[in-house]
């Protein structure tokens, strides 16, 4: 396609968007970064305003008004716009305007530049909830550990009671005692438990692993729920611990299983994935396995909490299992995250094979 040249020159080689504005905020040129950020043809945006194309604040208004009256420049970090309507695709940006002359071009008035910082965003996000999980699970363990020492103390106090009483309809008192520091000592061990065994990669199918997840789920939830297979089959194999990536898998569809009550539809979808960042390291490849329901979906403000250890939407949860899921997928260096409306529930997991 032919496009109009820039009267700057060279700005096309730009990585940054670049936009030449008259007076009235007309666009008299506009880079190839530019066309790409806002999805529209050069010879579309030539002599549109700019409000027309993009949706922006009252802020970025203002400095687009005094680089043209005053000659101010202005730099915006983190401003927000819209493309097209005012319901269109929200990107962020930073942003800056610099009032300019070309004598090529004496409309042009101002040069708009901007740089999409979502992807930074949300790696600087990631990297704060990896740290908060981790502190989180380390003030979790730590409790565990304290609280694990004097329930053995007690349950053998209790033991001891027992033995003493001479009234059996006492032993019903000690009998819950028991009981209870017994389920309490259940769930430290599973607090503690992912941090104690050692990981045993090898190498495998992760198509081996979610048919064996696929066959436990049929046998807990028989009849009603459908499981779908969608696998790449060309994928290659990766090194992992088996055990793990099968609770893994377990945890997530299980929880799917459940919203819906053992009856509805849950996908098992594989794809490859190319150059891919996953925590701060580039890897050339990487499995992506989506776990797929149609069930009720998970409320905003509850998805940014279900990770957390202890945290549960069900009577007789315990919130583990998902906690347990992240852990072993951080281990192996992976990611997951969770996309939710009703009607519709996917969690990625990717994994890096090099
Ligand atoms: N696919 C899903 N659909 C709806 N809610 C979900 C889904 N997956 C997880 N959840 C919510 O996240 C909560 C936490 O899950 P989890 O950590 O496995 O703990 P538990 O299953 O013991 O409650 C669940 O109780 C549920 O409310
Ligand atoms: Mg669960």
């Amino acid at each position: 396609m032919h496009k109009t040249p820039s009267p700057l020159g060279g700005l096309d080689y730009l990585a940054s968007a670049v936009l030449l504005l008259d007076a009235e905020r007309r666009v008299c040129y506009a880079n190839s970064a530019a066309e790409n950020l806002l999805k529209s043809a050069g010879r579309a945006l030539l002599g549109q305003a700019l409000e027309t194309v993009i949706h922006y604040t009252a802020t970025l208004q203002q400095a687009l008004d005094n680089a043209v009256a005053n000659n101010w420049s202005y730099t915006g970090q983190n401003v927000e716009i819209r493309l097209g309507k005012s319901d269109g695709e929200v990107l962020h940006l930073n942003c800056t305007v610099t009032p300019t002359q070309c004598d090529e071009a004496p409309e042009v008035r101002m040069l708009v530049e901007l740089q999409p910082i979502d992807q930074q965003l949300k790696a600087s996000r990631e990297e704060r909830l990896i740290e908060q999980q981790q502190a989180s699970r380390e003030l979790i363990r730590n409790l565990a550990h304290e609280i694990k020492n004097p329930l053995g103390g007690i349950r053998g106090a209790a033991q001891l009671l027992e033995h003493e009483l001479g009234n059996p309809a006492l032993r019903e008192y000690t009998q819950v005692i028991i009981k209870e520091a017994d389920r309490l000592q259940d769930l430290m061990q599973r607090l503690l438990s992912p941090h104690r065994v050692a990981m045993q990669p090898r190498l495998m199918s992760v198509h081996e692993v979610l048919e064996r997840v696929r066959s436990l789920l049929h046998m807990e939830f028989p009849e009603t729920l459908a499981i779908q297979r969608d696998y790449d089959t060309s994928l290659p194999d990766l090194t992992a611990d088996r055990e793990q990536l099968i609770q893994v898998f377990l945890n997530v569809a299980r929880n799917a299983a459940q919203a819906m009550d053992g009856k509805g539809e849950i996908v098992f979808r594989t794809r490859s994935a190319r150059q891919v960042t996953l925590v701060k390291r580039r890897f050339r490849l990487a499995i992506d396995i989506s776990i797929i329901d149609n069930g009720p979906g998970i409320p905003d403000d509850f998805k940014e909490r279900m990770f957390y250890p202890l945290v549960s939407g069900r009577p007789d949860g315990t919130g583990l299992g998902l906690t347990l899921a992240q852990s072993f997928v951080q281990q192996h260096h992976g990611s997951i995250e969770c996309e939710s409306r009703p009607g519709y529930t996917c969690f990625l997991i990717r994994l890096p094979i090099r």
